[in-house]
Order: C-alpha cells, then sequence, then structure tokens
C-alpha cells in the first residue's frame, strides 16, 4: 500500500513559546486534494510551514511519504518532494519571471523544467524576461506556483493562492491547478477561502480550530450552503 503523502502525527508548535498548533493531526492520502480552512490568525500558514519544514515542531511527528523528517531542514522536506507555495506569492521582485522559475528548481533538468512551466502558463513566457514585481496579482500567482512546481514536487502546498485575485483570475488559476494536479499526479494541501476554488479542486475539506483539525467533511458535502463553513469561520 502507498504511504500517506503527508502524515502530521500530534503536532505542537507556535512562536517563542505561544501554541499555536496543539496536538494536531492530519493525514493526506498519497494523490488526494484536500482543503484547510480556518480563521484568520487560526494557525493555517504555520501548519504549511510546518510541512514544508520551514518550522520545528515542539512536539509530534511529520512524515514524508512515510519517512520522518523530523528536525530536518526545508531543503530535506523539497528533497522529499514538498512544494510550498507561500501566502502572499514572494516573488523576487526585480529579477525577471525566468530568474525566478530558476530559483525554484533544484539542481535538475532546467531546461526541460522551464519547458514545462512554460507550457502550464503560457503567460509567462511571454513575460520571461520581465520584472516579477511588474506583473499583476494573478500572473505573480501563476509565477509562484509554476516556480515551486520547478522543484518538481509530489506534495504541493498553497496557501490561500487567490488571496487578492479577481473572481475571474480565480477560476483560470483552478482550472489550471486541477490540470496540473492530475497530469503530475500530485497530492494538494490547498489552505483556502473561496469555495468556488476549494470546489474546483479539493475532495475533503478539513477546518482548522483551536489548534487541531476541528472536522473533515468531504466537499461535496458542503455544497454550496456555506452554513457549515460560516459556523467554522464565525463568519
Ligand atoms: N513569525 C511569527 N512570530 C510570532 N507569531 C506569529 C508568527 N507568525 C504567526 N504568528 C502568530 O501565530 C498565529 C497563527 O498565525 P498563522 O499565520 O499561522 O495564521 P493563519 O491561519 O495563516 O492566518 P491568516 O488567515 O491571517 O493567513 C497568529 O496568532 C499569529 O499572530
Ligand atoms: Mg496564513
Amino acid at each position: 500500500m502507498t504511504a500517506p503523502a503527508l502524515e502530521l502525527v500530534d503536532i505542537t508548535a507556535g512562536y517563542g513559546g505561544g501554541v499555536v498548533l496543539n496536538g494536531l493531526n492530519l493525514t493526506l492520502a498519497a494523490g488526494s486534494v484536500t482543503a484547510l480552512l480556518g480563521r484568520n490568525g487560526a494557525g493555517k500558514t504555520t501548519l504549511c510551514r510546518i510541512c514544508a519544514g520551514l518550522l520545528s515542531p515542539t512536539r509530534g511527528t511529520v512524515r514524508i511519504s512515510g519517512t520522518a523528517l523530523n528536525d530536518r531542514a526545508s531543503h530535506t522536506f523539497a528533497r522529499h518532494g514538498v512544494g510550498l507555495v507561500p501566502q502572499g506569492r514572494e516573488v523576487f521582485g526585480r529579477l525577471s519571471v525566468e530568474e525566478n522559475l530558476r530559483l525554484g528548481a533544484i539542481g535538475k533538468n532546467m531546461t526541460a523544467d522551464l519547458v514545462a512551466a512554460y507550457r502550464w502558463f503560457p503567460s509567462l513566457e511571454v513575460l520571461r524576461n520581465r520584472a516579477a514585481g511588474s506583473l499583476s496579482g494573478g500572473e505573480q500567482q501563476m509565477l509562484a506556483i509554476a516556480r515551486t512546481l520547478m522543484g518538481a514536487p509530489r506534495l504541493l502546498v498553497l496557501d490561500e493562492p487567490s488571496e487578492g485575485l479577481a473572481p475571474v483570475v480565480t477560476r483560470v488559476l483552478a482550472a489550471r491547478l486541477r490540470e496540473i494536479a492530475a497530469e503530475a499526479g500530485l497530492t494538494v494541501l490547498l489552505v483556502e477561502q473561496d469555495l468556488e476554488l476549494i470546489q474546483a479542486l479539493a475532495s475533503t475539506c478539513c477546518f482548522l480550530a483551536d489548534g487541531g483539525i476541528a472536522e473533515t467533511v468531504p466537499v461535496a458535502s458542503i455544497g454550496m450552503d456555506f452554513d457549515l463553513v460560516r459556523r467554522h469561520l464565525a463568519l
């Protein structure tokens, strides 16, 4: 049987002695697409950082495809197939689109990876020599995703990709992410508030509250009746 792409077991984590995640458990089956929702400050980004090895838990175990990676550096997580698209995109604004993409590759077949990135996001090829900071929000988000894909991840963690984007841009992004996830056989953890994007991509939805996963439901059961979501997000 294939090991889960991600196992977070009894994870406690925070900053400077403060606890954000408190005994959290989460398992993502290989090839699954899971949405993670939670109100502002619930700890969604903290969870993403744990998944990518950017923050070490004070307690618990992080397993990537069956291998425990506690106390390992983020490049080790990357080598084990974790790719994080950070909240706020974090592209290097003064570097060109292509320079940003090259930074995403970890010493592999750069040419082949660039071809793949431009095939997924043709508009980036047109913009390849432009400074990343001059792109629109949607273009920057595509660049951030393409840059992460340059590392050939098997587990893609997306931290609020639709933040600040117009609905029409989010829709294009959803369609593209769907194709990429299917084609590359990715496991996806999607931190998102946009229910349309969640509906388009994810099959399972987890709610983060009080430092743990409070509820896990099939996305289909949410439908477009947002009561459950409202209750969890206290909207
Ligand atoms: N670098 C940091 N140092 C200290 N506290 C932090 C740091 N980053 C986050 N926090 C705190 O940890 C808690 C969880 O933050 P986190 O960014 O994980 O939440 P989030 O669910 O991603 O929020 P948002 O919806 O605003 O993106 C918040 O109380 C936040 O203020
Ligand atoms: Mg966040």
